[in-house]
């Protein structure tokens, strides 16, 4: 039996589970920390439809329990682990591979015999999980839990969109529209990219200061007057990126027009099926920004989680700012609560 927070549609509860015993391709994992994150209140708000009960988190990590070669080993979770066979892994795109899971997966899960689903395959904001040994990724122990978690999504996501899928070279200017963990992380990255400028932006003034601390050289509250805005920071011109950490067509636009001709618009947000970007057919032509999604942060988690994992315990990469908030269990539900109020940025659980 374990705890777990268990989405009965929009109603969420923690509840007692009973997991499956792994499978010899398995190992169980009693999570340590686990992160609340925007794609989890998207299985919970209508964005997403996955099936319910669904146990909720896929940012996590924690120890492994079972027998076998990871046996005690720290590890992170990878909501999207590669089958390394399909013709994306073999084009070096594990991160588009051909098997990756919907939204919610059947893992054996039940609540009084009743079968559950688990969110990306992880079902993490619970004390235990019983994964497929190919989706943990072990990371020196002195790494703390509660930034090892988001190395699973947050942190790969953003330090991913920056270096992999934008690659922001020192000097750039850079705008990141939507600071939550995601956002923040992205401005993480870019000022360790060595970017000139890294402009804030939120609906909310109160993401100022944590922009600020994660490195922000400017902070901008989103309006109308946004792109006029963030050209008087760049010479007239707009930013050589903009990161779009929001999920929605109209930040997605607003990305478009904060950056230069020749611009490079980076979405990282997911955002719902109906919501419809529009962009005049000249304006493509005549911009020649480049527009480009970044899934999972163009990561393959198995080769870059580790080296991550090493410049945060070295000091070089500091995600500290994203975590405002360390929880408990039963804490989650108020945690999905301040997420929908803009609140905070990261609430990690911590078990
Ligand atoms: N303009 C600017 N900022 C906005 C707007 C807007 N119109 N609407 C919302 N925001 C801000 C919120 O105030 C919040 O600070 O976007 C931020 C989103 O943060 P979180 O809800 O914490 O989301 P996060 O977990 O960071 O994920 C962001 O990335 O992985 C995807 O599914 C995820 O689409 C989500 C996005
Ligand atoms: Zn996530």
């Amino acid at each position: 039996m374990t705890r777990a927070v268990v989405a009965r549609g929009s109603e969420l509860r923690v509840e007692d589970v009973v997991l499956p015993e792994p499978g010899p391709t398995e190992v169980r994992v009693r999570i340590r920390a686990a992160g609340v994150c925007h794609s989890d209140l998207s299985m919970v708000n209508g964005t997403l439809a996955p099936a319910y009960p669904l146990v909720l988190g896929h940012e996590a990590a924690g120890e492994v329990v079972s027998d076998g070669p990871l046996a005690g080993e720290h590890v992170v979770l990878n909501w999207s682990p590669p089958c390394r066979a399909c013709w994306f892994c073999a084009h070096g795109e594990p991160w588009l591979c051909a098997t990756t899971s919907g939204p919610s997966v059947p893992r054996g899960h039940t609540a009084d015999g009743e079968p559950l689903h688990v969110t990306l395959g992880v079902g993490g904001l619970a004390e235990q999980v019983v994964v497929p040994a190919h989706a943990v990724i072990p990371v020196p122990r002195d790494v703390p839990f509660p930034v090892a978690a988001l190395l699973g999504c947050a942190a790969l996501t953003g330090v991913g969109a920056v270096r992999r899928t934008a690659g922001v070279a020192a000097g750039e200017t850079v705008v990141v529209i939507g600071l939550g963990g995601v956002g923040l992380a992205v401005v993480v990255a870019a000022r360790a990219a060595g970017a000139s400028r890294v402009i804030a932006v939120d609906v909310s003034d109160a993401k100022r200061p944590l922009a600020l601390a994660a490195g922000a050289t400017d902070y901008l509250v989103s309006d109308d007057g946004l792109s006029r805005a963030v050209r008087g920071l760049t010479e007239g011109r707009g930013a050589d990126h903009a990161f779009e950490c929001v999920g929605r067509a109209v930040t997605m636009r607003a990305a478009w027009r904060a950056t230069r001709r020749g611009g490079a618009v980076t979405v990282v947000g997911m955002g719902g099926r109906d919501d419809l970007l529009s962009l005049s057919a000249l304006d493509i032509f005549h911009s020649a920004r480049t527009l480009r999604a970044s899934v999972y942060g163009s990561s393959d988690p198995d080769r870059d989680v580790p080296p991550l994992a090493a410049e945060i315990r070295d000091g070089t990469l500091d995600l500290s700012p994203l975590i405002t908030d360390l929880i408990g269990l039963d804490d989650a539900p108020e945690a999905f609560a301040r997420m929908m109020r803009g609140e905070g940025a990261r609430s990690v659980v911590v078990l």
